[in-house]
C-alpha cells in the first residue's frame, strides 16, 4: 500500500527534481503540493510548481500557494543559485492550470485530517507554511505520520556547515522563527541537513548528465536540463530535496542521530544555526537527524527512476 505524501516546496531546481522523483516512486502517492517563498518569490515558486507538474503529466495534483514572507524577517530569495526564474531557466511552458483557491495552511490541514496518523509531509523549503499550519491547527503535528524536512546543518559530518552563512543552511536561515515553531511542535520528525546533502557522493556530475541526456522522457529531459544548468555554475548538481524525499522511499539509505532540535532564531550572526541535543529531557520527542547516507545507492535509485519509461 503506497504512502500518501504532500510536498511543501520552493521550486527551485532541486525541489523540481524531488517532485519528479515523487511521481516516479511507487512507494508513495503524491497527493498535494504546497508552495512557499524561498528560492524565489511565492508567485515564482508557485508558477514553477504548476509548470513542473504540467510538464510531468501530473495536472491532477493540486497546488496550494502559501506564505510570501517569512514569519518575522524580510524575504530573501536565492535566484543566484536557481537562475532568473528559480528553475534554472529551463524551457518549461507555463501550465494552463492555476493554483487551488485554497491556502497552503488549509490544504495541509485537510490533507492530514483526512487520514490522521497515515500521511507524510515532506518540506523542502523554508518552514513558514508548516509553522503557520501548526499554529492555526495545534492538533496538526500529531495528525501527521511523519514530517520530513530538508534543512539545517548539524556538524554531524564535515559537510554539516552552513551554505547561506558559515553556520546556517538556507531553508532554516530564511525563516528561523518558523523552524523554532516546527522543531518544538512535537511532530514525529526526520530532518535531512547539509551534513548529508552536501556530500559530493550524492550529487550529479558530468557522467550523470550524459546518462540523463540518453533518456527520452519528459522526466529525463527535465532532469538533464536542470543538471546541465547546475553544472554550468557549480562543480556538481546537489540533490538536497530529493534526498529528503528518499527518507520516505528507503530509510535504509541513511544513518540517523537522535535528539531534540534547536535553532538560533535571533537576528545576529548565528541566525539559522541548528543543533541536535541528545541530552534534552522530554517533552520534545527526539527527532531523527540524518548523520550518514549511502551516496552511490541513493544516486542509483534517483537516476534509475529519472530514466524509467
Ligand atoms: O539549502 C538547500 C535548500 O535550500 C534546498 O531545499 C534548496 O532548494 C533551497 O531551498
Ligand atoms: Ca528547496
Amino acid at each position: 500500500m503506497s504512502l500518501s505524501v504532500a510536498l511543501d516546496i520552493d521550486p527551485g531546481i532541486d525541489d523540481a527534481l524531488a517532485v519528479a522523483l515523487a511521481l516516479r516512486s511507487s512507494e508513495i502517492r503524491l497527493e498535494l503540493v504546497t508552495t512557499v517563498a524561498g528560492n524565489g518569490p511565492l508567485e515564482m515558486t508557485t508558477r514553477n510548481a504548476l509548470r513542473v507538474l504540467h510538464h510531468l503529466g501530473a495536472d491532477d495534483i493540486p497546488v496550494a500557494a502559501g506564505a510570501a514572507q517569512p514569519l518575522r524577517k524580510p524575504f530573501y530569495g536565492a535566484i543566484g543559485y536557481h537562475g532568473h526564474d528559480a528553475l534554472g531557466g529551463i524551457d518549461l511552458p507555463d501550465s494552463p492550470h492555476a493554483a487551488d483557491t485554497k491556502t497552503a495552511v488549509d490544504a495541509l490541514y485537510e490533507f492530514a485530517a483526512t487520514k490522521p496518523g497515515e500521511r507524510v509531509l515532506v518540506a523542502t523549503g523554508p518552514l513558514t507554511n508548516v509553522a503557520q499550519a501548526f499554529q492555526r491547527h495545534p492538533e496538526l503535528p500529531a495528525m501527521l505520520k511523519e514530517l520530513v524536512i530538508m534543512g539545517g546543518a548539524f556538524g554531524l559530518t564535515r559537510y554539516g556547515t552552513g551554505n547561506q552563512t558559515p553556520v546556517a543552511e538556507f531553508n532554516i536561515w530564511q525563516d528561523p522563527d518558523a523552524a523554532e515553531v516546527v522543531f518544538a511542535s512535537g511532530a514525529s520528525m526526520t530532518i535531512v541537513g547539509l551534513d548529508v546533502t552536501n556530500d559530493p557522493a550524492t550529487a550529479l556530475a558530468d557522467d550523470d548528465l550524459a546518462r540523463l541526456r540518453s533518456g527520452a522522457t519528459p522526466t529525463s529531459r527535465m532532469a538533464a536540463d536542470i543538471t546541465a544548468f547546475a553544472l554550468k555554475t557549480h562543480p556538481n548538481c546537489a540533490l538536497h530535496d530529493p534526498l529528503a524525499l528518499a527518507v520516505v522511499l528507503d530509510r535504509t539509505l541513511f544513518d540517523f542521530a537522535h535528539g531534540s532540535l534547536e535553532v538560533h532564531a535571533a537576528p545576529d550572526t548565528e541566525m539559522g544555526r541548528t543543533i541536535v541535543r541528545a541530552d534534552n529531557p522530554p517533552p520534545c520527542p527526539p527527532a531523527a537527524v540524518a548523520s550518514a547516507v549511502d551516496g552511490p545507492r541513493f544516486k542509483q535509485l534517483f537516476l534509475s527512476r529519472m530514466m524509467e519509461h
